[in-house]
């Protein structure tokens, strides 16, 4: 037996009304349910319904798919005392049971996933999974030439064991800042893994950013604290 959920909620989950939008269209006899028109905003419909929007058919899932660019200062968490939370830039969206895929530390920038998937966050967070993450870096210190080839073999960072192996290369300086640029994949999500990679050749990071998540770029149109749904080729790309 599947689930009843109100028709406004059911069509803003479907991503193409905000719920705010939603409430007038139902109102004016935009949508049908089962081939009936609905009117009724809080009408309780099964997940199964067929339900359509100005004539076409809308796809129900329950799981909800974002990408957020997470701001500096805010934490990747549901709820904290203290700081701003990632899900608290979720305007106009019902993010009970929503929860962001791994953590990216409080002063890191970048793609953050968040979702009420949990198979899709233990898929993309598990080390077995081999998932790959890539970074931007500027570090105060260039490092050594070896260093890529280390990374490559997996390096030591005072863990039980080594990382897995990394790619690293030197990447263009963003404007604002001074160092020393390179871009970083990893495929683990370890405890501030890589500021402790880059700090074992002494080198401290001062600007970190994610840009990709097992093929999902950040969409450059985003500014920080923006976000949106996933589109059909990105949740492709997470196996979705
Ligand atoms: N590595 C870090 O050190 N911090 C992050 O936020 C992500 C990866």
């Amino acid at each position: 037996m599947s689930e009843l959920i109100r028709l406004d909620r059911y069509v803003s989950e479907c991503g193409v009304l905000s719920r705010k939008q939603a409430v007038p269209a139902i109102k004016a006899g935009r949508v049908t349910v089962d081939g009936e028109v609905v009117t009724v905003p809080g009408f309780k419909i099964s997940e199964d319904a067929g339900v359509t929007l100005d004539g076409n058919e809308l796809s129900y899932s329950r799981y909800s798919y974002y990408m957020l660019y997470k701001p500096a200062g805010c934490v990747s968490a549901v709820k904290d005392k203290l700081s701003d939370t990632v899900i608290g830039y979720l305007k106009d969206v019902k993010t009970t049971g929503l929860f962001p895929v791994g953590r990216l530390d409080k002063d890191t920038e970048g793609l953050l996933l968040i979702t009420n998937d949990g198979q899709l966050c233990h898929d993309l967070i598990s080390p077995g999974k081999h998932v790959e993450k890539t970074y931007y870096v500027v570090a105060d210190i260039s490092l050594p030439d070896n260093a890529a080839d280390e990374f490559e073999r997996g390096i030591d960072i005072g863990d039980d064991e080594i990382c897995l192996p990394a790619v690293l290369k030197p990447s263009a300086l963003i404007d604002g800042y001074e160092g020393h640029a390179y871009e970083l994949t990893i495929t683990e999500g370890r405890f501030h893994q890589i500021k402790r990679m880059f700090y074992r050749y002494g080198a401290r990071v001062v600007y970190l950013k994610r840009l990709s998540v097992g093929g999902v770029k950040l969409d450059e149109a985003l500014k920080p604290g923006e976000f949106r749904r996933l589109n059909e080729e990105e949740l492709r790309l997470l196996g979705k």
